[in-house]
């Protein structure tokens, strides 16, 4: 099936998700909404979050997406059943596939999970671990400043790395053996997150863990495409603000062509 698989977030965070797609799935066009006029919304209430995600899946839809990925883990910790309601086509999300990739790194059975507040607070983590093992046990932190830290590009820098040792105090106080990355920007600061939590804690980063899990629902639905011509990628943002090609091509590893802005 070559119709394009539809993936959104709050602003330009969810091209992590993209990039890791793009090399899990290199034959699959893909759309991606970025609500950039509107982020950050992980430190926005619930009702407005789920009231974004629905106009973002309206659009998405009427783009013919053969499937969703609901990219932004604040959307999915708040809406992701407002999202499900209004698709035909199948939804996924980061936060369960980053909640089986924990449930099969952890030998401990202890895991962290940090993530915006929005996403904390819902407690979506913990209960979708749960579903998978609820013998594990959870221990999550809020770590608000990593979102702008992250967009200011501070991905090595002493600030960011006093912060991070901060954040996971709480966490690491437990015998944790497996971090849940529970947010678009953290993939970026996985070497300075490693480096402060030490080898022995596994970090599982939603993006990669939603990439091997759309490649496996597509398998199994039969809706992979079958072209193999090198496939289209739009890009849809609500703005164009200040440094947006430079935070976007950091976050997508590559450049950043065909963006188009949506004035709503
Ligand atoms: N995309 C959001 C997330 O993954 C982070 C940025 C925001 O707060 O909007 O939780």
């Amino acid at each position: 099936m070559n119709r394009p698989i539809g993936v959104f977030d709050s602003g330009v965070g969810g091209l992590t998700v993209v990039r890791a797609l793009m090399e899990r799935l290199p034959f699959e066009n893909i759309v991606y909404f970025g609500d950039t006029a509107r982020v950050p919304y992980g430190v926005k209430s619930v009702e407005t979050i789920a009231h974004y995600a629905r106009q973002i899946t309206e659009f998405l839809l009427q783009q013919q997406v053969k499937l969703l990925i609901i990219a932004c883990n604040t959307m999915a910790a708040v809406a992701h059943q407002v999202v499900d309601d209004l698709s035909p086509v199948p939804v996924l999300d980061v936060i369960d596939a980053g909640a089986r990739g924990a449930v099969e790194v952890t030998r401990a059975r202890y895991v962290g999970v940090i993530g915006t507040p929005a996403t904390i607070n819902s407690n979506a983590y913990a209960r979708a671990i749960h579903r998978y093992d609820p013998n594990i046990r959870i221990f999550s932190q809020a770590c608000a400043l990593f979102v702008p830290l992250v967009e200011e590009g501070w991905l090595d820098h002493p600030v960011t790395r006093l912060t991070a040792q901060e954040y996971v105090k709480s966490v690491m106080c437990h015998p944790i053996d497996t971090l849940v990355l529970g947010c678009t920007h953290y993939p970026l600061l996985k070497p300075l997150l490693q480096g402060v939590v030490g080898h022995a804690v596994q970090l599982v980063d939603s993006a990669e863990a939603m990439a091997e899990r759309t490649a496996y629902v597509l398998d199994r639905r039969e809706m992979a495409n079958p072209s193999r011509k090198p496939p289209d990628y739009v890009f849809y943002v609500t703005d164009v603000p200040l440094r947006f090609q430079t935070i976007g091509e950091r976050f997508l590893g590559r450049a950043l062509p065909n963006v188009r802005v949506v004035k709503w």
